[in-house]
C-alpha cells in the first residue's frame, strides 16, 4: 500500500501514530533548519514537517529540493501543531517525517494550483490535468458524480432499465448537424453520431422495454455556447403506455429528488405554463421566474396617441425596473446602447421613471399625459421608484430583445440568486417552426413529435398553430430537459413525413426502419431527456457546463490539450476512401 491515510483525514484524534502518505507538493517553506511541506490529494492538505533534529539529515536535505507538484511518499509519526489551523480538517496536527521517497519529479506547473488560479481559460483547458487537481474542478466533477449517481438510483428504483444504444448510427433529427465517421468496410459510406438516441428509444418500447433510461453520449455539430458543448450528455428516458401527464409527473418526481437530495431544496408541485404563455409573459420558453419584472403589452394603451414609433409596431410592449428610477441619464443611455447592440438588435428604447413621489419622466413626455403612464405602469406592474423600459416592434423580434434586457438587468441587480431554485414545465409548444432560411416548417422539436388530439387536421390549414404533445423541463432560466409523446402510427408518421417536405422516397430511405416497426404492434410512448451537464451546472450554482466537464471543447470546438481535430495522414484518407480537397 502507498498510503495508511488519505491527506484529509488525520485529525488530533490520531495523535501518536506512525502513517505513510502519498500525493503531491502543494508548496514547501524552508526555514534553514526545518521544512514544512504541505501534501495534497484528492481527500485534502496535511502539513508535513522535517526537522534537523528529529528528522534524519538525508532527509531534510531530500525536502529542500522537493518542488511544487513533485509526488512522493512520507512516513512519520502524527504531532499535535504548534500553531493550529481552524479552517483545515487537519489543522490541529502536523507529520514529523523519518522517511521521504521521492516517487516522481515535476516541472513547474505553468500556473497555480490554488482554488484562485493565475492560469487563463486557455492554459487551465491545454494542462487540464493540472487544473483537475485545484479543488474547484475537482469537486465539481465529484458533484457532477454524485448527481448521476442519484439519477440511476431514482430510475432504476422506478423500474427503469439501463439498456445501451450504439453511437455509429445513422442520422437523428435533432435540429443540429450531424458530425460523421466514414467506414473504411463500406466505400463512400457514412456513419453520423447519434445527436440523440431518439429513434432507438422507440424501438426499445416497440420491443416492450416500457422504462428506458440511459446517461448518453450525444453529439451535435452546432455554434457552440456556454450551455452547449459539441458532445454533451443526455439522461435519456423513454416509457410506453403512458401520457404527457404520466411523464410529466415522473420525470418532476426525479427532479424533485435531485433538488432534495444534492441540494436540500423542497420544491412542491412544479408550475406549468403554456408556451403561449410563456412567450406573452416573458418573451422567452425557457423564463427564468425566480424573479418577477414579466412583461406588460401596450399596445391598447401605448398606440394612437401620435408617437408614430409605436403606432407602426406589431408589439409595444414594457417591464418594469426595481428601483430602476434613480438611473443617471448616463446609465439609461448605456442600457440603451445595450439594446441596440447587434446581438439584441432592438432600434431602441423608451423608458418612464416612476419617480418615488409618484410623477412621472420620460423619453416621450411630448406624446403621452400623466393618465397615458398610469395605464403602463398598471400593465407592467411598475412601483414608485421603478424604471419601465419599453420596446417595440415585429412581435417574436421584441419579445426576445425584452427577454434579453430583462435577463441582463437581473443579472445586473443580482436577482438571478444561484441558490434559488425555480423549476416550471413549458407545454403545449407548437409543432412546427418556421424557418426563413429554407422558406419551410420545420418540426420545433423532432419529426417524431405527435400533434395534440385532434389538431392534425389543422396541419392542412393552419400548420404554424398547431400544438405539440411537447414540453420542456426549465430550471432558473435554462432548458434542462425537452421531450414528447410520440408518433406510434405508421400512417400518421408518414403524413408527418409529408407536411415536414420529405418524399416517400426520401422519408423511407431515413426512417424506413421506424416505420416499419411500428407496423408491428408500437405501443403509444413518449419520453424526455434533460442536459446532465446543464442539469449539474445549475444544481451546481452555474450556467458554464464546461466547468463541469472533464475534458471540455473550447468554443471552436477544439480540444486544446490533445490538439483535435487533427490532420490524418494520407495513407489513412486511402484506406477510408477518401480524398480531400482543400
Ligand atoms: P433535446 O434536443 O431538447 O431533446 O435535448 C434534450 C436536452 O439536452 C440538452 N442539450 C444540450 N446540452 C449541452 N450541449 C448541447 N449542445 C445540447 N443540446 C441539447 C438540453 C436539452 O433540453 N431526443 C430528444 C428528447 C426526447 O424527445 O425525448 C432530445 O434530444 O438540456
Amino acid at each position: 500500500m502507498y498510503k495508511s491515510h488519505t491527506c484529509g483525514e488525520l485529525t488530533a484524534a490520531h495523535i501518536g501514530k506512525e502513517v505513510t502518505l502519498a500525493g503531491w507538493v502543494q508548496k514547501t517553506r524552508d526555514k534553514g533548519f526545518m521544512v514544512w511541506v504541505d501534501l495534497r490529494d484528492r481527500y485534502g492538505v496535511t502539513q508535513l514537517i522535517f526537522d534537523e533534529e528529529r528528522t534524519p539529515k538525508e532527509m531534510v536535505l531530500k525536502a529542500k529540493e522537493l518542488g511544487r507538484e513533485f509526488v512522493i511518499q512520507i512516513t512519520g509519526k502524527v504531532i499535535e501543531r504548534e500553531s493550529k489551523n481552524n479552517q483545515m480538517p487537519t489543522g490541529e496536527i502536523e507529520i514529523l517525517v523519518t522517511h521521504l521517497k521521492v516517487l516522481n519529479a515535476s516541472l513547474t506547473p505553468p500556473f497555480t494550483i490554488e482554488d484562485k488560479t493565475d492560469g487563463g481559460d486557455d492554459l487551465r483547458m491545454k494542462y487540464r490535468y493540472l487544473d483537475i487537481r485545484r479543488n474547484p474542478v475537482r469537486e465539481n466533477l465529484i458533484f457532477r458524480h454524485k448527481v448521476s449517481m442519484e439519477v440511476r438510483k431514482y430510475l432504476s428504483d422506478k423500474g427503469f432499465v439501463d439498456v445501451e444504444t450504439p453511437y455509429l448510427i445513422k442520422s437523428t433529427p435533432e435540429g443540429a448537424r450531424d458530425f460523421v465517421v466514414p467506414s473504411r468496410m463500406n466505400e463512400g459510406q457514412f456513419y453520423a453520431l447519434p445527436q440523440s438516441p431518439q429513434t432507438f428509444k422507440q424501438l426499445l418500447m416497440v420491443g416492450g422495454m416500457d422504462k428506458y433510461f440511459q446517461i448518453v453520449k450525444c453529439f451535435r455539430d452546432e455554434d457552440l455556447r456556454a450551455d452547449r458543448q459539441p458532445e454533451f450528455t443526455q439522461i435519456d428516458c423513454e416509457m410506453a403506455f403512458v401520457e404527457q401527464e404520466d411523464i410529466l409527473e415522473t420525470f418532476e418526481g426525479l427532479t424533485r429528488h435531485l433538488l432534495k437530495e444534492i441540494k436540500g431544496v423542497t420544491i412542491d408541485k412544479f408550475p406549468r405554463m403554456t408556451y403561449d404563455e410563456a412567450m406573452q409573459r416573458y418573451g422567452n420558453d425557457k423564463p427564468d421566474i425566480r424573479f418577477g419584472m414579466e412583461f406588460g403589452e401596450l399596445n391598447d394603451v401605448a398606440q394612437h396617441k401620435d408617437f408614430q414609433v409605436f403606432n407602426q409596431a406589431e408589439l409595444v410592449v414594457g417591464i418594469a425596473v426595481p428601483g430602476g428610477s434613480i438611473y443617471t441619464r448616463k446609465e439609461i443611455d448605456a442600457l440603451i446602447d445595450w439594446v441596440k447592440r447587434p446581438q439584441v438588435g432592438a432600434l431602441g428604447m423608451v423608458y418612464v421613471k416612476y419617480n418615488d413621489d409618484g410623477s412621472y419622466k420620460s423619453s416621450v413626455d411630448k406624446f403621452y399625459n400623466e393618465s397615458d403612464f398610469e395605464k403602463w405602469t398598471e400593465k407592467t406592474g411598475a412601483k414608485p421608484g421603478d424604471l419601465i423600459c419599453v420596446l417595440s416592434g415585429e412581435k417574436n423580434k421584441v419579445r426576445a430583445q425584452l427577454s434579453a434586457l430583462r435577463m441582463e438587468l437581473a443579472n445586473r441587480l443580482g436577482l438571478r440568486k444561484s441558490n434559488d431554485f425555480a423549476p416550471l414545465w413549458v407545454i403545449d409548444f407548437p409543432l412546427l417552426e418556421w424557418d426563413e432560411e429554407t422558406q419551410r416548417y420545420h418540426a420545433m422539436h423532432h419529426p417524431f413529435t405527435s400533434p395534440k388530439p385532434g389538431q392534425m387536421e389543422l396541419l392542412k390549414t393552419q400548420p404554424g398553430e398547431v400544438k405539440a404533445n411537447a414540453y420542456d423541463l426549465v430550471l432558473n432560466g435554462n432548458e434542462i430537459g425537452g421531450g414528447s409523446i410520440r408518433i406510434h402510427d405508421r400512417k400518421v408518421q408518414e403524413q408527418m413525413f409529408n407536411y415536414l417536405g420529405f418524399t416517400p422516397e426520401e422519408a423511407q430511405a431515413q426512417f424506413g426502419f421506424l416505420m416499419e416497426a411500428f407496423q408491428y404492434g408500437a405501443p403509444p410512448h413518449g419520453g424526455i431527456a434533460f442536459g446532465l451537464d446543464r442539469l449539474v451546472a445549475i444544481l451546481g450554482g452555474q450556467e458554464t457546463i464546461r466547468d463541469f466537464i472533464a475534458f471540455p471543447k473550447n468554443n471552436s470546438g477544439r480540444d486544446v490539450m490533445i490538439d483535435a481535430p487533427a490532420i490524418i495522414d494520407e495513407d489513412q484518407l486511402k484506406e477510408l476512401h477518401l480524398k480531400l480537397d482543400l
